[in-house]
């Protein structure tokens, strides 16, 4: 049921690979809740050509942009305007890429090179993105910012690798931007953290199947999909929050502050 939310707003998403991205689904949401959109994503993950769906269901343009790289950002920001006709009210940043996960190299054993490109797609990313709105004045008073980020960034989980040092610069990126955009222009920057969901990001993590059934066992309410993902995601875009920022949100039904579970405890048992 639609509350048309988001009437009147428009905004970026990054990141719908395809029907399973948590980008994909909240771009569905925001379209449904009144917002117009523009959808990008890298232009090789749109090779697949499943991103142009979405954007005949939602009636969004796709721009291409890899995060990494700056002219790309300028460019997307420029033609965002442009369609627009002016400023806009939102982004979603739902972006993960570890090279290191990718080529199976031990956190203990990593390679640099593909660090810094780790981070620079996975994190520096929200900056670029930031600083290049902040310069062309892209973002109206109020708007927006939501980057997507996992609970490995202040907790140990061994198989997610570089990719929760890459989750700990995220959301400090979030909070020091945050500060300086809310006082710029009262533009708010959180980051949410999400249980663990299947897509393609997250089954690239090892161990991805127990990983997620402990994390449901975990959870008082249980695991939050990529659907309640994207209602969070709306109410986030919409005036109803307008005083959230700097914050990391926890979406994950209690996982983050349960220290056991009798479902845990009966599993300990056998
Ligand atoms: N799936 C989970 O378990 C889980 C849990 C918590 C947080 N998250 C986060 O949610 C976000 C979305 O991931 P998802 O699970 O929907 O998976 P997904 O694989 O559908 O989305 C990841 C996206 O990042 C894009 N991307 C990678 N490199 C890029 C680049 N250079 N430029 C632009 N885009 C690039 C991919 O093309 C893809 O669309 C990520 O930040 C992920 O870390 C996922």
């Amino acid at each position: 049921m639609s509350h048309q939310l988001l009437k009147g707003k428009k905004g970026i998403i990054f990141g719908a690979l395809d029907e399973k991205s948590i980008a994909w689904i909240t771009a569905l949401k925001c379209s449904e809740e009144g917002a117009e959109l523009i959808l990008t994503n890298a232009p090789v993950a749109m090779r697949m050509g499943e991103i142009n769906k979405l954007a005949d269901r939602v009636k969004a343009p796709v721009i291409p942009c890899d995060v990494s790289n700056g002219d790309d950002i300028e460019n997307l920001i420029d033609k965002a305007m442009e369609h627009f006709g002016g400023r806009f009210d939102f982004i979603l940043h739902s972006i993960g890429m570890s090279l290191n996960v990718r080529k199976g190299k031990h956190y203990t054993q990593l390679d640099y090179g593909f660090n810094e490109k780790t981070f620079s797609i996975s994190s520096m990313s929200l900056h670029r993105v930031l600083a290049t709105c902040m310069k062309k004045d892209a973002l109206n008073e109020w708007g927006s910012v939501i980057a997507l980020t996992y609970i490995a960034a202040q907790r140990v989980f061994p198989d997610y690798n570089e990719m929760a040092d890459a989750k700990s610069l995220l959301e400090s990126v979030a909070r020091s931007f945050g500060y300086h955009y809310g006082v710029k222009k009262h533009v708010r920057v959180n980051t949410i953290s999400q249980s663990p969901t299947r897509t393609t990001a997250g089954s690239g993590v090892k161990g991805f199947d127990g990983f997620i059934n402990y994390a449901e066992k975990m959870s008082p309410l249980g695991n939050a999909s990529a659907e309640d993902c994207a209602n969070y995601v709306v109410t986030m875009f919409s005036d109803m929050t307008k005083m959230v920022t700097m914050q990391n949100l926890f979406h994950d039904g209690g996982f983050s502050f349960t220290g056991v579970t009798e479902a845990v405890i009966e599993q300990m048992e056998k």
